[in-house]
């Protein structure tokens, strides 16, 4: 089960762990709160914050058992919480928490009008409601390229792409937000730098079966996977980078204001 969450932080959640601070500071979170991180997956959100030694405690909720019990090994903090459940039905209280957050899920969610819905009805009126999406559609450099190669060498691959994923656009995440009744609603762009040591820094996590891309590459026979590394590292040196390279990601974040009583 670890090996699996391991894969995760090693594809994707080093580059959660890169944003958490800049969305924490955008999510303008204050000493002496109570936060809810919703969908914490392996807890990057969570560990994040408790580096403010003043927050009274941090909540991390989410449906994978397996990353619960992987951000629960990993977090020594007592003032963390991890927990399995969904965020479109919570089973706290009104008004339990002082802020609550969600870093790259919202997309995930069936349906996210609920879970923000549910946000806003365990945070206290007035608090701040804030999450954050990679913008998938072509600010996320690193699976950007990715599947730029793979749909120039398999159209039919282009259904896979999360490009198409929701709510992975500033349009749609603050519409999101005002439908659900959020008040003094405002989007802006998060950007993270992605450093890689070597081209094979880049392509060894798509080798770890991880979300679509690596399921793609895992389903592909060995002289496929071969000929799509070699356009990958053609295409990353052709953009004039050699090793060690940098890329970048933006991630959309949008942040409103539980309704006062
Ligand atoms: C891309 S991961 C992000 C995890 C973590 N917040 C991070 O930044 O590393 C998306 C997370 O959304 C969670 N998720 C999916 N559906 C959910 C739901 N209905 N309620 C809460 N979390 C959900 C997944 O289990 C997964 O952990």
């Amino acid at each position: 089960m670890f090996a699996k969450d391991n894969n995760y932080e090693i594809f994707m959640g080093r580059w959660s762990r890169a944003l958490a601070p800049q969305f924490i500071a955008f999510a303008e979170v204050a000493d002496g709160e109570r936060i809810l991180d919703v969908g914490t997956g392996t807890g990057a959100l969570a560990i994040a914050l408790l580096e403010n030694r003043s927050l009274v405690g941090v909540t991390g909720i989410d449906p994978s058992a397996a990353f619960i019990a992987y951000a629960s090994e990993t977090n020594t903090d007592d003032r963390a919480i991890f927990e399995v459940g969904d965020a479109q039905n919570m089973h706290y209280a009104d008004a339990s928490f002082d802020r609550s957050l969600s870093l790259l899920v919202v997309n995930f969610i069936p349906d996210p009008l609920k879970a923000v819905a549910e946000m806003r009805r365990v945070t206290k009126p007035g608090g701040m409601i804030a999450a954050a999406v990679w913008d998938y559609s072509d600010g996320m450099q690193m699976l950007r390229l990715f599947w730029d190669e793979v749909i120039a060498f398999d159209p039919s691959a282009d259904a896979l792409d999360e490009r198409h994923m929701p709510y992975c656009s500033k349009n749609e995440l603050e519409q999101l937000w005002r439908e659900a009744g959020l008040q003094n609603v405002k989007v802006t762009a998060l950007v993270v730098e992605q450093p890689f040591d070597s081209f094979e820094d880049y392509w060894a996590p798509f080798l770890l079966g991880t979300g679509p891309a690596g399921a793609y590459v895992a389903g592909l026979k060995p002289e496929r996977r071969a000929t799509l590394r070699a356009r990958l590292q053609k295409r990353l040196l052709a953009d004039g980078l050699t090793d060690p390279f940098v890329l970048k990601s933006r991630a959309w974040a949008v942040i409103g204001t539980a309704r006062l009583k």
